[in-house]
């Protein structure tokens, strides 16, 4: 789906999030979102919190799985994902404390395999994702699955490419400080979503859009696994989009 307008199309995918979680509500269930971070889903949190604020839109039946965390990585540095999720969402809605999950970076090593495989079986005992949001890196990465991801891959750790800590290097304030591993969600746990949206926005993702879209499915390309999923929709502004 293009939109000539990013906020529009934001807007758009925040309000499918919002007719879930109240049909959920509406039917005494709870709301599994598999939530994104990066510049890409900020409008998103953006018009959720507005709606909290102003229609009176409750998170207090939502769970929520976030798909990475750098490794390692305090909870309270200002470049961690679990700071930029309250930043941008958490700490302005009425979603409970104890349903907020995302990957620990401070999980000791020799607890990591453990610990992924628990946060999987977690999503699992929730009922699975019913709405997983996803932006794309510009290695094809959804998440932190970088190329090279097995189509079966689960909660895991995995060293970040190249390409990706450079793209983030900016916010560490140079390369050198960019973690050179992460925690991701898998490709599979990804894949298991009842629904999925990408979104994509600006020129610079013009190229990966065009592949992860028409390119052949490949572990190269992780994005193009999506390809296979039934109920996926890209999002994309014109600039996004210019390519395919
Ligand atoms: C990071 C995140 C991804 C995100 C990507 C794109 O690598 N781990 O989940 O999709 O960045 O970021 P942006 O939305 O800022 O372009």
């Amino acid at each position: 789906v293009i939109f000539s307008d990013s906020v529009e199309a934001s807007q758009a995918v925040a309000h499918e999030i919002a007719d879930l979680i109240r049909s959920k509500q509406a039917e005494g269930k709870t709301c599994v979102l598999g939530l994104a971070t990066g510049s890409s889903p900020v409008r998103v949190y953006d018009e959720l919190v507005r709606m909290h604020k102003e229609e009176g839109l409750s998170f207090k039946n939502v769970i929520t799985f976030n798909l990475d965390e750098y490794y390692p990585m305090e909870k309270d540095d200002v470049q961690s994902y679990w700071y930029f999720m309250h930043e941008h969402l958490f700490n302005h809605i009425d979603i409970p404390k104890e349903n907020i999950n995302i990957p620990d970076g401070m999980v000791p090593r020799e607890k990591l395999v453990e610990y992924c495989l628990n946060y999987d079986k977690k999503i699992k005992g929730c009922g699975g994702i019913d709405f997983q949001l996803l932006g794309i890196g510009r290695t094809g990465h959804v998440g932190f699955n970088e190329p090279g991801s097995h189509r079966n891959s689960g909660t895991r750790i995995i060293t970040l490419d190249h390409i990706t800590r450079a793209d983030a290097s900016g916010a560490f304030h140079g390369i050198a400080n960019v973690p050179e591993q992460a925690i991701t969600m898998g490709v599979r746990t990804v894949m298991k979503a009842k629904r999925i949206v990408l979104l994509a926005w600006g020129s610079n993702k013009a190229d990966i859009v065009k592949e992860a879209i028409e390119g052949e499915i490949s572990s190269e390309v992780p994005a193009t696994y999506l390809q296979e999923h039934d109920n996926a929709t890209f999002v994309m502004d014109t600039e996004a989009s210019a390519q395919l």
